[in-house]
């Protein structure tokens, strides 16, 4: 049993403040090696609204202030999932009040902010983590195992996509992540995702080259006005990697039709690996080898082999879903607390996803590559 237990605080309870609650809530009885967390206060916009959530989530108290949260003596660890311009504040706080912290993705829009909140992770001493769930997935576990193990013999190339199509209607009102106080769009709201995963899989970003565009010039406002669009829902990237592998990344949030598209194709002289996330508890590999009328991708359902598929459901092929990633997340958190081996992205490994990002804004700025380094800090 890793951990006493620990009171969870939450701040924020839409899409992801939900899913972190999910988590919460499940972690113990899912994966029985951790305490149950106690679940101790939840911050929304007023009182009332996070009293309603509060007794949805299984909390035991509310609040409409999120610094009487942070503040709080029986909270040790605080679930930030507000929109991406109040991570810096909210972390900072948290970590400076002796919380451990679990922060949606990206850190902050201004670089300097997400580098701050680093500095408090590592003045506090505090386990300070980032919401990269894809690298959770079993499925992302197994490509990650074949390619260190030599499957597909020396990787060379990796092509990643992700696309929604949640802006793809021209109708769909302007909200926060149409604003540049989120940030530059679709490049730290998508495009750290695959990169979370390109990290892991073979190492930083040496420099990139970027395209980005914006597709709807104006949205209706809540006065049923139009507003000006701040952000860029598009973004095309080609990269190199630090080892060599060439890498190139294509972002979309309004790409009709795709509904969670994050698709990977790694090929090396062996043989080759896809995945897409739309097909999540799958994986595809191709081998180079033996009877050339026989090649072809072979199609792998993850299941108890892949942990830890094992434990969620023992039978193979039914599959885990997208809130069972944070689920995940969530035990190694607490291992990570624990001061046990953890699968988790920190604070200072999210610096490196963050530089890559300005990195590439600055080269869609500049119309030139840009060395990821030269992103200062
Ligand atoms: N890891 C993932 O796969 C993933 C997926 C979606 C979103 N996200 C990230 O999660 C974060 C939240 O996105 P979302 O889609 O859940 O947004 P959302 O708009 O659905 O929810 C945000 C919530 O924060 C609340 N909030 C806003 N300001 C607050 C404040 N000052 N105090 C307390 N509560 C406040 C809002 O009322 C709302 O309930 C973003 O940073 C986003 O990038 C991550």
């Amino acid at each position: 049993m890793s951990n006493a237990p620990l009171g969870v605080g939450l701040i924020g309870t839409g899409y992801m403040g939900k899913c972190h609650a999910l988590a919460w809530n499940a972690v113990r009885a899912v994966f029985g090696d951790v305490a149950r967390p106690r679940l101790e206060m939840l911050c929304e916009t007023s009182d009332a609204y996070a009293s309603a959530r509060a007794a949805e989530f299984g909390f035991a108290r509310a609040t409409g202030d999120w610094r009487t949260l942070v503040s709080d003596p029986a909270v040790d660890v605080v679930s930030i999932t507000t929109p991406n311009q109040f991570h810096a504040e909210m972390a900072t706080a948290a970590l400076e009040a002796g919380k451990h912290v679990w922060c949606e993705k990206p850190m902050a829009p201004a670089f300097a902010d997400a580098l701050a909140m680093n500095a408090a992770a590592e003045g506090s001493g505090r386990v300070a983590i980032l919401g990269y769930n894809y690298i959770q997935n079993p499925a992302f576990r197994e490509i990650a195992r074949l390619v260190s193990e030599g499957a597909i013999g020396t990787p060379f190339q990796i092509r990643a996509e992700m696309d929604e199509d949640f802006m793809a209607d021209p109708d769909t009102p302007f909200f926060w992540k149409n604003a540049a106080s989120s940030g530059y769009g679709a490049l730290d709201d998508f495009a750290v995702h695959p990169l979370s995963l390109i990290q892991r899989l073979f190492g930083r970003v040496e420099r990139v080259f970027c395209d980005m565009a914006m597709p709807y010039a104006t949205r209706t406002d809540e006065a049923g006005g139009q507003r000006a669009v701040e952000t860029h829902d598009m973004a095309n990237m080609l990269m190199r990697l630090e080892g060599g592998v060439q890498a190139s990344l294509q972002v979309n949030r309004c790409a009709w039709g795709r509904k969670g598209r994050i698709a990977l194709q790694i090929f090396g002289s062996k043989g080759a690996i896809l995945f897409d996330q739309e097909r999540m508890n799958e994986v595809e590999l191709y081998r180079a080898e033996g009877d050339a009328r026989q090649q072809g991708f072979a199609r792998v359902l993850t299941g108890p082999q892949h942990p830890p598929y094992d434990r969620f459901v023992p039978a193979p092929g039914h599959g885990l879903g997208f809130n069972d990633l944070k689920v995940v997340e969530c035990r190694e958190l607490l291992h990570a607390i624990a001061g046990e081996p953890a699968t988790v992205i920190s604070f200072a490994e999210g610096i490196e996803l963050e530089r890559t990002v300005h990195a590439a804004a600055r080269s869609f700025e500049s119309g030139r590559w840009v060395e990821v380094a030269a992103v200062g800090g």
